[in-house]
């Protein structure tokens, strides 16, 4: 099969080389998916595409006028793809469930850290030659409590590591999961109450018409002051706007994030030579006590090897008239 590969980094080369092993013809094509660039996949019966492609309706009628009958996502989310025009239109989605909760729950914990003992402050002073410690205090981990939004896959990994660190742990999620309460003391509560309680707070929920903004004026307002705020998993789950205001005030001590609500267009791409259109990103940038890491979470090797793994899998079983069983 000839297989459009959109939004495709130089990083993925060799797991996705590994993964095909010649058997089909990836095209790799860096820009990513829009009514703009469709035409690239005119030959290609099978898409692949990843977090930040246009799905959209529009998108969908235009790959499929062009014979496109299978998208391939290199990812476990899908708020970005219109799973009721692909039904209409006969086009199998599959996704990658999961390819390393660890990564991501790992990446949430090195956020919390790096924040939390000022670590890129710390080594910003040590290469120019200043090695005082003053303003560099935090704070010890064990005995905090920390607030995890969601606890799925990624959730339960972050709460074993930070039951590890001796935290105390609250958590929302729709399901409760009982061995967490067992194992970990977890202790399932409303968001008001998680975020009134929690040291730290992070978001470990998929992007949904419940979870949008569920980060908001009103919820921070009930945070402890001196919060800290964590998100890895999309980025409308937070009011940008409230959490600047909730910075500049001082009620939110520290903000980490590997996500952002218009992160299309700026993420994943090299824009060190142009000038920054977007005021908001722009003024988070200004904060000492922001960390932004541009949708990195994901990046380990065995997450990129999980990744095109199971993406050509999904290929082969399409292309072998089978269902995979990670079809949405
Ligand atoms: P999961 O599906 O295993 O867990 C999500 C949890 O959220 C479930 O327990 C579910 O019950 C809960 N949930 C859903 N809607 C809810 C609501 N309205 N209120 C409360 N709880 C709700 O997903 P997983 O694998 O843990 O991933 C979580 C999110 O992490 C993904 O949806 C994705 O947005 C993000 N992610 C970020 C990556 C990155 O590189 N930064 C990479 C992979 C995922």
């Amino acid at each position: 099969m000839k297989v459009a590969v959109f939004s495709f980094h130089e990083f993925e080369r060799t797991f996705l080389d590994a993964a095909n092993a010649g058997k089909h013809e990836l095209k790799y094509i860096e820009s990513s998916l829009s009514t703009h660039t469709a035409i690239l996949a005119h030959d290609c019966g099978v898409v692949s595409i990843f977090t930040n492609d246009d799905a959209s309706a529009e998108v969908l009628d235009l790959l499929h006028q062009q014979g496109v009958r299978y998208l391939a996502l290199r990812s476990a989310g899908f708020n970005h793809v219109d799973l009721e025009k692909a039904k209409a239109l006969g086009m199998k989605v599959a996704r990658v469930p999961a390819y390393s909760p660890y990564a991501i729950a790992e990446h949430t914990v090195a956020l919390m850290l790096a924040l939390n003992r000022k670590l890129i402050r710390a080594n910003q002073r040590v290469r120019d030659m200043n090695f005082s410690l003053n303003g560099l205090t935090g704070f010890d981990m064990n005995g905090k409590t920390v607030g995890v939004i969601g606890t799925g896959k990624i959730g339960q990994i972050l709460i074993k590591i930070l039951h590890g660190f001796g935290c105390q742990i609250l958590a929302m999620d729709l399901e409760e999961q009982q061995d967490l309460k067992s194992k970990y003391q977890v202790e399932y509560t409303s968001v008001e109450n998680l975020c009134r309680q929690s040291d730290i707070i992070s978001l470990q929920v998929p992007l949904n018409e419940h979870t949008r903004y569920l980060i908001n004026e009103q919820t921070i307002a009930v945070m402890k002051p001196g919060v800290m705020l964590i998100n890895t998993s999309r980025g409308a789950l937070v009011d940008t706007k409230a959490v600047i205001h909730g910075l500049k005030s001082r009620h939110i001590g520290t903000f980490g994030m590997d996500v952002y609500e218009e992160e299309d267009g700026l993420f994943f791409e090299d824009h060190s030579g142009d000038i920054l259109q977007d005021d908001t990103i722009a003024r988070l940038m200004t904060f000492p006590n922001v960390l932004i890491t541009a949708h990195q979470a994901f990046l380990t090797d065995t997450a990129l090897g999980n990744i095109a793994d199971t993406t050509l899998e999904n290929i082969n079983a399409f292309a072998n008239q089978q269902t995979s069983g990670n079809e949405l």
